[in-house]
């Protein structure tokens, strides 16, 4: 079994929303799918619960699970402010941590603190663990975009892409949806987007 965990302790940095679309996107692969909801709210279970049973299955958690089939992926969407006993659980369970992060300046202070923290940590010395970035809502062509740009050319991690600010993702949120449930011609552009980070998650 493979564990991602999608982590930034931001409110509002887009965990959830990439956590549900990486569940759908391997569920779509045919593999068994864990989403494992770290979060109070349960934003990423209640998704789940709209979710029509003609699409494919994906199950859901409302903490981390041990053990599942060795072709298994579980998800885990992590709440804000993650740290402390639930930070150093989630961090022992997981082999891919994906940070999604918003380009604006308050965004890229409180993530460059969580990247000092990471980067201490033992797993993540040791290789143990991967660690990379996602860019969320970020409109190319604005000086926030290229501030961005240089802000993870700093951050000596890996940018697996970004992804549009677009009403899409909002709109599949209460039909238990997410993009990869679309026809991917009509959303070749938006695919594209998820591509590298689709990828990465998917190397052995
Ligand atoms: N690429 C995007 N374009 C437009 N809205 C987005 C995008 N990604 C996330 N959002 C919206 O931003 C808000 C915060 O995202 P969410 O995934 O809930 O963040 P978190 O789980 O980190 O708090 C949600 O309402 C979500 O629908
Ligand atoms: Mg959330």
């Amino acid at each position: 079994m493979q564990t991602i965990l999608v982590a930034n302790p931001k409110g509002g940095s887009g965990k959830t929303t990439v956590a549900i679309q990486l569940a759908t996107w391997f569920a779509w692969q045919r593999r068994p799918v864990m989403l494992a909801d770290l979060d109070r709210q349960q934003s990423a279970l209640r998704w789940l619960a709209q979710r029509p049973d003609t699409f494919p299955v994906i199950r859901g958690r409302d903490g981390i699970v041990d053990r599942l089939p060795a072709d298994a992926v579980q998800v885990v969407d992590s709440p804000a402010g993650l740290h402390g006993k639930l930070f150093d659980a989630a961090l022992q369970a997981a082999d891919r941590i994906v940070v999604p992060m918003q380009p604006a300046a308050f965004d890229r202070w409180a993530s460059a603190d969580f990247f000092t923290r990471l980067a201490d940590e033992k797993r993540v010395r040791k290789g143990k663990v991967d660690v990379a970035l996602l860019g969320m809502r970020v409109n190319a062509r604005t000086q926030t975009a290229r501030d961005f740009a240089a802000f993870v050319d700093d951050a000596a991690l890996p940018l697996l892409g970004t992804i549009r600010d677009t009403q899409l993702y909002v709109q599949l949120q209460p039909r238990g949806l997410a993009l990869f449930d679309l026809p991917r011609p009509r959303f070749e552009r938006d695919y594209g987007q998820w591509q590298v980070l689709l990828n990465w998650v998917s190397r052995p």
